[in-house]
């Protein structure tokens, strides 16, 4: 009974004239709404002008990162309050680039899960395992390490899904083979139940390279709920053929 996701991290890309590639995503969502939830994280910038542009379709837009209180002296940050303030639905945790070119920890990570959750935003928790580690056979002790140390105390599958992004997968062409990706999305379930929450309801995406042509190959699996997508969800025709893929 889990609705795909698709959602889009539009990392530090986008300014005033990516509005209509929005709205190409945006008519797109609204095709599929009945079947798949949509998602874009523009740059915080462009939040508020992507709202007024897409706010009454489907296509719901989130942050990249927010910090884990809600205000204070804190220079060049955002709170997932502001974030809500701004329109966002949901705000993307713990990506792996937050995790290594921003040195967020899996405290770090929990803390700003519970900080979006208790302002009522979605919350996309991400995780993945470096290539070395993948490669030394250890891919599944290392992820669920990270999982239950970057889980916030309560979460409930409306607020809460788990991207599983393998850091090597990322931006590399080098998409994960689908048996490697359900055995972790497994794996991700039964980390979620023994948190005490209920992993066959919540959702877990697939990131990393994804684009038009592998998206479908991913979709057939059951356990691959939908995706996190970078690169391709820079252009509508891209994305929305992913999106397209999703669709039962
Ligand atoms: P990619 O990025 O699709 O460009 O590999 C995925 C991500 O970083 O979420």
């Amino acid at each position: 009974m889990r609705r795909p996701y698709i959602v889009g991290n539009w990392k530090m890309h986008g300014t005033a004239d990516a509005l209509t590639t929005l709205a190409d995503i945006a008519a797109c969502a609204d095709s599929v709404a009945k079947q798949v939830d949509v998602g874009i994280a523009p740059p915080a910038t462009l939040l508020h002008r992507a709202v007024s542009s897409v706010g009454g379709s489907a296509l719901a837009l989130g942050g990249q990162d927010c910090h884990s209180e809600q205000h204070g002296a804190f220079t060049g940050d955002m709170s997932a309050e502001m974030l809500r303030d701004a329109g966002a639905e949901f705000v993307i945790i713990g990506h792996s680039e937050r995790r290594s070119g921003h040195r967020e920890t899996n405290a770090d990570v929990r803390a700003k899960a519970a900080a979006a959750m208790a302002v009522g935003l979605g919350c996309i928790l991400c995780i993945g395992e470096p290539l070395d580690v993948r490669e030394a056979g250890e891919a599944e002790d290392y992820l669920a390490g990270q999982l239950a140390a970057s889980l916030p105390n309560s979460f409930t599958p409306d607020m809460l899904t788990i991207a599983y992004e393998p850091i090597w997968a990322i931006g590399t062409g080098h998409r994960a083979g689908r048996d490697d990706i359900v055995a972790v999305h497994r794996l991700i379930r039964t980390v979620l139940t023994g948190a005490g929450g209920d992993g066959a309801a919540q959702r877990v995406l697939y990131g990393g390279s994804v684009n038009a042509s592998n998206a479908a190959d991913l979709f057939a699996a059951d356990e691959i709920d939908g995706a996190l997508v970078g690169g391709a969800s820079l252009k509508a025709e891209s994305f929305n053929a992913i999106i397209r893929a999703a669709a039962p």
